[in-house]
């Protein structure tokens, strides 16, 4: 189990490195319950559909300058006590050869997805980061703009998340290609795998040189795993990639569905395990034990509800947190579209609120 705390070598100024978000990650008690959202710089806000009327999405992604205002605007706006790069999972694989597209309503569209074992074969491999390194110089402005003792997330997708969509060409309901493969050409699968986690880990680890504090790896998507196969096809390769990671920053291990994957993802790496809404935060924080934190778990769609409502499930979450040390609230998946600003903002004030009154702070 890989879940030592991060080491302190890093030489972050004091503020940062005392942050709630960041002593959280470290399982270090915390005055105030720190909380950031998934998604948080997105279309729900006024200011990033006003950069986006202008701009397509990739665009954004690929002008440092644009990307650090998004990055930056919503950070400020909401009062989120970390701010993650504007960016997304998928850039990574532009460089390996796919060819990418974010179609107008569509989402993602990959235009030549893996069909073959040769195609696998065919991959470039990341030995360059140059082609994402409008990446890294928006993880060096944002890092000078935000407030000094701000943290900064960078994140990738995690290789069975992007290889459902490297096969599949887009979103899916079932991935039944990507599964598929998977039970029927394991060595080809493998081989995928390996070529996504060496490409990943460079890329996050170069992430961290620019500026980054912690990791977040998204698996969106292996909820849709049996925990056999889990254990078979993708464990090794999050355990390696876990493995590769500048051991001085804490990283979070984030799925959605991962009810019955929990200790096989905890086993596989991160110093906090991100929870969705289908678990108990308390239940599922005992069975991890006391070697990891927890991110979440709010249901994203509870924002639409009046705040009477917000304010109770939020009570009730941090109630089941207990002020344990490790707790760093978030939604249990990203914002949605159509979801109410001003929500957003009273479920952080009310997160803040109610941690430190049930601390015996202010409030
Ligand atoms: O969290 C943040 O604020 C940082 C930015 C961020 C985006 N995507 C911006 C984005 C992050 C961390 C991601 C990760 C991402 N991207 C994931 C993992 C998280 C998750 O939601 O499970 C996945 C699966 C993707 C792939 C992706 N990108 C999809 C499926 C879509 C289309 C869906 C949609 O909401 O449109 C995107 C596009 C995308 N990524 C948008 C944003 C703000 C919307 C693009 C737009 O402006 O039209």
């Amino acid at each position: 189990m890989s879940s030592a705390p991060a080491s302190t070598d890093q030489n972050l100024p004091d503020g940062l490195w005392n942050s709630p978000f960041l002593k959280a990650c470290r399982r270090e008690p915390t005055d105030v319950t720190p909380v950031w959202l998934m998604r948080q710089a997105g279309r729900y806000m006024a200011e990033y559909r006003a950069v986006r009327a202008t701009t397509s999405f990739l665009e954004l992604c690929k002008q440092p300058e644009l990307a650090t205002e998004v990055t930056v605007t919503a950070a400020e706006v909401l009062g989120v006590d970390a701010a993650i790069l504007f960016a997304d999972i998928l850039l990574i694989l532009e460089p390996l050869g796919f060819d990418l597209e974010f179609a107008k309503g569509e989402g993602p569209v990959i235009h030549n997805p893996i069909q073959s074992a040769d195609d696998v074969d065919r991959l470039r491999r990341l030995d360059d980061l140059e082609p994402l390194g409008f990446v890294f110089e928006a993880v060096r402005l944002i890092r000078a703009a935000l407030p000094p003792s701000l943290p900064l997330i960078g994140f990738a997708g995690a290789p069975f998340t992007l290889a459902c969509y490297a096969i599949e060409g887009g979103g899916s309901r079932h991935y039944e290609k990507a599964k598929a493969w998977m039970l029927r050409d394991p060595g080809a699968w493998n081989a995928l795998m390996e070529i996504l986690v060496d490409a990943t880990a460079r890329y996050l680890n170069a992430q961290v040189e620019a500026g980054a504090q912690v990791l977040q790896i998204f698996d969106s998507w292996v909820g849709a795993l049996s925990p056999h196969d889990y254990r078979r096809f993708v464990q090794p390769h999050m355990t390696r990639l876990f493995s590769m990671l500048d051991p001085r920053v804490p990283s979070i291990h984030f799925g959605t569905g991962t009810g019955s994957l929990l200790e096989l993802q905890r086993d596989a790496g991160g110093s906090v395990i991100g929870l969705d809404w289908r678990v108990e935060l308390d239940e599922a924080w005992s069975r991890l034990g006391d070697q990891v934190g927890v991110q979440g778990n709010l249901d994203p769609v509870t924002l639409f509800a009046p705040i009477s409502e917000i304010t109770a499930q939020t009570h009730r979450i941090l109630d089941q947190a207990d002020g344990r040390p490790g707790h760093i609230f978030n939604l249990g998946h990203g914002v949605l579209q159509h979801t109410p600003v001003d929500h957003v903002r009273a479920l952080i004030d009310v997160v803040h609120e109610y941690s430190q009154t049930r601390r015996g702070g202010v409030g």
